[in-house]
């Protein structure tokens, strides 16, 4: 993508300007940022995705004053009739479940992969949403169905209304109010406070990108160091000949700090293990996510990705679905090419080593990337 070409996605900036002036700063409205917009799935689809297992989905009701939460999976007639008012389902990651949800979401590969959660969409009946609250993620809310009044903030007081099962604050303070149509989009930085209400029928899609907390990363990095820690099967044994008698014998010695300090820097020394355990985790499926393994009839007119596919690279490796992969040279750059790109043409595969078409073959057999029909 041409980082320097005005958008209308993004209200005739391009993606440099917007990322410089908005990304993680301030708001930004954008009237027919998609010119025409239509729902890329149909209210049948959505509901029945809401009621398939593997999708993660959730209705929120406010009735008489009180919040309901329900957690999916929902069968079409457990849901509210279309005529009740104030209710919304709320179907994460359709662009897992569908290709053309999910080549929406390839107009905002401006921002890096590693920052993108998922594509939400959420379906309301008129005075339908979930309540006034604040998400640690970038959203863009792009309106693809009926109206939606938005009211936002930079709300100073977090507090949250106890006693209810969703995060909704208690004093809620909106400076700004938008009404979004079809083909709208309203873009807001992480804990900026907002509040969407349906006006008649709604569809919102939400495009999420997460900020991961320091402590979550952490954890997952250590947890995966120390599943590497672990496959050591020679790593020696703590040893103290040399340990005197002890009259106090609850005190820790201090050469067995040593050994616990030192065991966890060689955890640590390999200067890439950070990096590694980092590109598997943020390429790692997420836990509702499975491959329908395909033998590959052949690889000569290209190769796309999956759409459910996470691939990303470093300096060192590619990773793809939670795997990584050392790579260096023309494998390294094709590689890439298929991160960036997420497919390949006969051209690139013309010169790529055996090693790399036999990685992409085993790629298409687990059903991680699929050979293209030859006039893709
Ligand atoms: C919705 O689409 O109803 C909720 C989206 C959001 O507020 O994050
Ligand atoms: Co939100």
């Amino acid at each position: 993508m041409d980082v320097h070409s005005p958008l209308p996605l993004l209200g005739g900036l391009t993606p440099a300007q917007f990322m410089r002036t908005h990304w993680h700063k301030k708001p930004l409205l954008v009237r027919q940022a998609v010119p025409g917009f239509a729902p890329t799935v149909s209210r049948a689809d959505l509901f029945a995705l809401a009621g398939d297992e593997g999708v993660e989905s959730r209705l929120v009701q406010q009735k008489d004053g009180q919040w309901r939460l329900r957690h999916g999976p929902f069968a079409r007639r457990s849901l509210p009739s279309l005529q009740a008012p104030d209710w919304t389902l709320l179907v994460q990651g359709a662009d897992l479940h569908d290709d053309a949800t999910h080549a929406l979401l390839q107009q905002f590969r401006f921002v890096p992969e590693a920052r993108l959660d998922d594509l939400m969409i959420s379906y309301a009946s008129n005075g339908g949403g979930v309540g006034p609250h604040f998400d640690s993620y970038d959203v863009f809310l792009l309106q693809a169905h009926g109206r939606r009044r938005w009211r936002i903030g930079r709300q100073k007081d977090l507090t949250l209304r106890e006693g209810i099962p969703l995060k909704v604050l208690e004093h809620f303070e909106p400076e700004e109010e938008f009404v979004l149509e079809p083909g709208d989009m309203l873009y807001l930085p992480p804990r900026w406070a907002h509040d969407g209400v349906a006006e008649g029928e709604c569809m919102t899609y939400s495009i999420g990108f997460r900020s991961p907390r320091r402590a979550d990363i952490a954890q997952s990095i250590l947890l995966r160091l120390a599943d590497e820690a672990t496959d050591d099967d020679d790593t020696p044994i703590y040893r103290d000949p040399k340990q005197e008698a002890v009259a106090l014998p609850g005190a820790i010695p201090a050469a067995l700090q040593e050994f616990a300090r030192d065991a966890v820097r060689r955890a640590l020394a390999d200067p890439l293990s950070v990096e590694r355990a980092l590109g598997e985790w943020l390429t790692e499926p997420k836990s509702n996510v499975w491959f329908d393994p395909a033998p590959a009839s052949g690889l000569l007119e290209g190769v796309a990705l999956d759409r459910r596919t996470r691939m990303m690279y470093d300096d060192k490796h590619v990773y793809i679905n939670g795997e990584s992969y050392r790579a260096a040279g023309r494998d390294a750059t094709l590689m890439r090419r298929l991160a960036d790109e997420r497919g390949l043409t006969a051209k690139d595969l013309a010169r790529a080593s055996d090693d790399a078409l036999e990685l992409l073959s085993s790629w298409c057999d687990s059903g991680w990337a699929h050979a293209r029909a030859p006039q893709d």
